[in-house]
């Protein structure tokens, strides 16, 4: 989704911008910007498509002298993808860059702007023509006086030409954070700037941040002074280069059984599971999230449910926001985030944090939003995940809710501990297991030749299988763009069996030993109409076209195998149909608009 950088007192601006955008590259986008300041005058520019033609685009016009700018990639929500809309936008003295949504742009526009000549059609112009208007001597002020106006979410970072030696940055709702190194920086993402500064300050929601060369002030909207933290971001970790391989997704695939293992040893010590986790025992356990980490809120439940013999819910971000959800302290929430910055999850936990509940939250990048607004944080240790199908951090966030669910198992006692040091021993095991399912990609590669030119897919599965499903089927759609659906096995009999006919193809995933043989009477049933089957399972018997063997472990575990041969196939499917596998159509890494 849409990514900021600024900076001040750098000597090259344009060239700093242009690489922090390209870290930015992955969090998907549709045009690119920036502006700088040079003689006191704005240098912008801005194109639709990759960050390469807006870099064509500087080359043959100016020489970009200035040592403060802005720069963006836009993910467009208001407006299409074109060189007008693509920010920064300008109007009079001011300059800005916007990440976020201004819902109420259209009244702001009927009660202040009625004469004002609107050049784009984005939400984001409104703010630089409110600035325009409300500005006399103070930018600070003017900048005040506006976010004030406005609702919705935004991060903003500003440049006034009367001010030539200042940037402005503003976080309401968006993530920003600033960093100081040689000059100052700011940008929405850590991995924009890891290279540049080495002291990072997080903004919070509600502050403004005004950078001189040499110096940060932080202020409330009221202009008061705000006293900053520096925070800390762990350097190890920000390795962001493709390796040997041709895609970050394959890279981040190789790199499971290492996510698995890092984040089990990060809290598994020997036999005991070491978490600073202070909590009453839960009478009920919510699971938030969106998308593939909704998906491992699913196997989240079922570990949990069954350590813990209470009722788990788990429930996608959008929905749980605006469904008056009945909690309490005895009704923990675990939020679940790769990027700790979406916006629905994010709003989710604020709601649950509002009606008293613990909240815990499993995140992959510190010190974000999320993370740092929950009651207690388990870090996933997947490391930078750039690709935008999630697979390394998926994994990452099994692990972690395995480790949460045996912690509240043996501190409540709800389960025998003869089992619970099984799963322990397991799951310092694990990544070797995963590493072993990768030996299958000789036999993906030739499945994906096969089924490249398949318009529909059905994932199928039951239990712990069924979560491997849904997880499985939007790998595929997200990046090979073919439609694909997951079904618990036994649903299919219910309606979807109506689209099943010769040639169909169907992936049934097979986990636990104890629903087998049902699951094998459904994949009989969709054969007998055509189906061709392809059965993902550990050793235990299951007929099908093909099948892709994985090694057997604990069943509450095997979610962890189960999915790394589809999130192959993904990615070979997709290859052969030559998609843009790290960034596929549409989709952004990071969603932080609703
Ligand atoms: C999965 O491949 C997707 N990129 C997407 O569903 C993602 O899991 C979802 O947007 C949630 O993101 P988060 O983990 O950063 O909150």
């Amino acid at each position: 989704m849409c990514g900021i950088i600024g900076c001040c007192g750098v000597e090259g601006a344009a060239g700093a911008l242009i690489k922090g955008l390209e870290r930015l590259e992955y969090r998907g986008y549709d045009s690119a910007g920036i502006a700088t300041i040079s003689n006191g005058k704005f240098e912008i520019e801005k194109k639709k498509g990759r960050i390469s033609a807006l870099k064509n685009a500087l080359k043959s016009h100016r020489d970009y002298a200035g040592k403060i700018g802005i720069g963006h990639t836009r993910w467009a929500t208001h407006g299409a993808p074109n060189d007008i809309n693509a920010h920064p936008h300008q109007s009079g003295k001011f300059a800005l860059v916007h990440n976020g949504i201004i819902e109420n742009y259209a009244q702001l526009k009927e009660q202040y702007l009625k004469l004002t000549n609107f050049k784009s059609e984005t939400d984001t112009e409104v703010i630089v023509q409110l600035l325009n208007r409300l500005y006399s001597t103070s930018c600070l002020d003017a900048i005040a006086k506006t976010v004030k106006l406005l609702e919705g979410s935004f991060a903003l970072a500003i440049l006034c030409e009367d001010e030539p030696d200042k940037l402005y940055c503003v976080r309401q709702g968006s993530p920003l954070l600033g960093g100081v190194g040689n000059g100052i920086f700011a940008a929405s993402d850590i991995t924009a700037i890891s290279d540049m500064a080495e002291i990072f300050y997080r903004m919070d929601d509600g502050e403004i941040a005004e950078i001189t060369e040499s110096n940060v002030n932080f202020y409330n909207f009221e202009l008061e002074r705000v006293e900053k933290e520096r925070c800390e971001f762990a350097f190890e970790d920000m390795r962001t280069d493709k390796g040997n391989c041709e895609h970050f997704m394959l890279k981040e695939i190789y790199e499971e059984p290492e996510a698995i293992r890092r984040t089990v040893d990060a809290y598994l010590m020997e036999s005991t599971i070491e978490l600073k986790l202070e909590i009453d025992k839960p009478e009920q356990i919510y699971i938030v999230a969106c998308g593939s980490a909704y998906h491992a809120g699913l196997v989240g439940k079922k570990i949990l449910s069954e350590l813990l013999k209470i009722p788990v819910t788990v429930e996608t971000a959008s929905e749980f926001r605006y469904s008056n959800p009945l909690l309490n302290s005895k009704t923990p929430v675990i939020i679940i985030s790769q990027s700790g910055e979406t916006a629905d999850s994010l709003a989710a936990l604020r709601e649950a944090k509002k009606l008293g509940s613990k909240t815990i939250s499993v995140v992959n990048v510190a010190n974000s939003s999320i993370a740092v607004e929950s009651d207690f944080v388990l870090y996933t240790k997947a490391g930078p995940e750039i690709a935008v199908a999630t697979t390394k951090a998926y994994s990452a966030q099994l692990a972690a809710l395995y480790l949460l669910a045996i912690y509240l198992a043996e501190k409540f006692k709800t389960a025998e501990q003869a089992q619970l040091d099984k799963l322990k021993k397991e799951l310092k095991e694990l990544n070797k297991k995963v590493s072993l399912t990768l030996d299958c990609e000789e036999q993906i590669k030739r499945l994906a030749e096969e089924l490249k030119d398949i318009d529909h897919a059905y994932f199928i599965g039951r239990g712990l299988g069924y979560c491997a499903a849904a997880e499985g089927s939007l790998k595929l759609k997200e990046i090979s763009y073919i439609h694909s659906e997951a079904y618990a096995a036994g649903e299919m009999k219910h309606g979807t069996i109506s689209l099943i006919e010769k040639g169909t193809t169907v992936i049934a995933m097979n986990t636990q030993a104890e629903l087998a043989s049902k699951l094998q009477s459904n994949i009989d049933e969709v054969r007998a109409r055509g189906a061709k089957v392809f059965a993902v399972t550990s050793g235990i018997d299951i007929t099908a076209d093909e099948t892709i063997i994985t090694p057997a472990l604990h069943p509450l575990l095997q979610t962890s195998t189960q999915i790394v041969p589809i999130q192959l196939l993904s990615y070979y499917i997709a290859k052969e149909r030559g998609c843009d596998i790290d960034k596929p159509r549409n989709l952004a890494k990071s969603v932080t608009v609703e």
